[in-house]
């Protein structure tokens, strides 16, 4: 690549931003948005790497988690009225909450009958019940049950769910009989997972990434895989993914979801749809506010609708 050239007291912002990283990960960044900003300016062929290219670059290789950081070097100002807006969030009117629906999917293209009979599982791993994931959650489940469809809804906080103990006794046969956990998992929940035809995965967002209770169970979802990576489980379920968070950010945790989605893809499950809730402030925490907001709680609902049309279609 030809050498590009940084528009003046440019690359102080770059050793700026990357103050706020230890120095063992520093250097690692620095080089990361360096090579992204020059590559975005030799492509759009602008003569150098200007302020707007930079912060461009800084969005689009650092994960959502960061934007806090980015926030504090971009725009202390703003940074600051996001830290207050935190702070004053019950003092927000309901029905005034900053929330951001996002769904993934367009609706299918064909009118495929909504099938009945289908069986589906949905899962919550948040610890909150009447909470803004399990009110989504609950949309999605009522359009499924409206049209004739099994649902079960699981709290896997209430489960007994081990932590995998990486023994690999699975590795050598099928889960269901060789797992050496005896617990909820190989009471019930692996068959569960064989039988249904659809999965609604819900989690909440805790320290950018999905919460521990979500990350568990799905450590104990390694073992479906057999050495050689085929599956043991049937494969042809379709998925579901909803995960709601505080910042205000609509794309903020979007990898951490699409990781979801990829991981659920390992394991042959195929996930036609995502909601994403941001923004979640408001009284107590924001707890369950997504009630507050009708048209959030439709699309939600228009998401179940639609995703049965998708298992009609497999
Ligand atoms: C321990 C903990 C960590 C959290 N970490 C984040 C975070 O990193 N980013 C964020 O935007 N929200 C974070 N949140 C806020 C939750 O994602 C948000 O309140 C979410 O809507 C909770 O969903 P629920 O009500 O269904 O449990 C955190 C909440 C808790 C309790």
């Amino acid at each position: 690549m030809k050498h590009i050239a940084w528009q003046d007291g440019l690359l102080d912002s770059v050793e700026k931003l990357c103050a706020v990283f230890p120095a063992v990960i520093k250097n690692r960044w620095k080089n990361r948005l360096v090579y992204n900003a020059e590559k975005i300016a030799s492509y759009e062929e602008s003569p150098a790497v200007t302020d707007e290219i930079f912060w461009r670059a800084a969005y689009e290789i650092f994960p959502g988690g960061y934007e806090p950081l980015i926030l504090s070097k971009k725009d202390p100002e703003r940074m600051r009225a996001e830290v207050a807006a935190s702070k004053s969030q019950e003092d927000i009117e309901p029905g005034n909450e900053p929330l951001g629906i996002t769904r993934w999917a367009h609706a299918p293209g064909h009118e495929a009958a909504a099938p009945s009979g289908m069986k589906i599982l949905a899962v919550n791993s948040s610890m909150r019940k009447g909470g803004n994931t399990d009110l989504l959650i609950d949309e999605v489940v009522r359009a499924c049950s409206d049209a004739g469809c099994t649902v079960e809804k699981l709290y896997l906080g209430d489960l007994d769910i081990r932590p995998c103990t990486g023994c690999r006794a699975c590795r050598k046969g099928d889960v269901k009989t060789i797992c050496t956990i005896k617990d909820a998992m190989t009471a019930m929940l692996y068959d569960k997972l064989y039988e249904v035809d659809g999965l609604i995965i819900g989690f909440p967002i805790y320290t950018a990434r999905e919460n521990a209770i979500m990350a568990n169970f799905m450590d104990r979802w390694d073992c479906l895989s057999n050495p050689d990576l085929s599956r043991k489980m049937p494969t042809g379920k379709k998925g579901l993914v909803i995960s709601t968070w505080m910042w205000p950010n609509p794309s903020a945790y979007d990898t951490v979801v699409e990781q979801m989605v990829i991981l659920l893809r390992l394991h042959g499950v195929e996930t036609s749809d995502v909601l994403t809730l941001s923004g979640t402030r408001g009284k107590r925490h924001g707890r369950g506010v997504v009630k507050n907001h009708p048209h959030i709680l439709a699309t939600a609902y228009s998401a179940g609708a639609d995703f049965l049309k998708q298992l009609g279609s497999r």
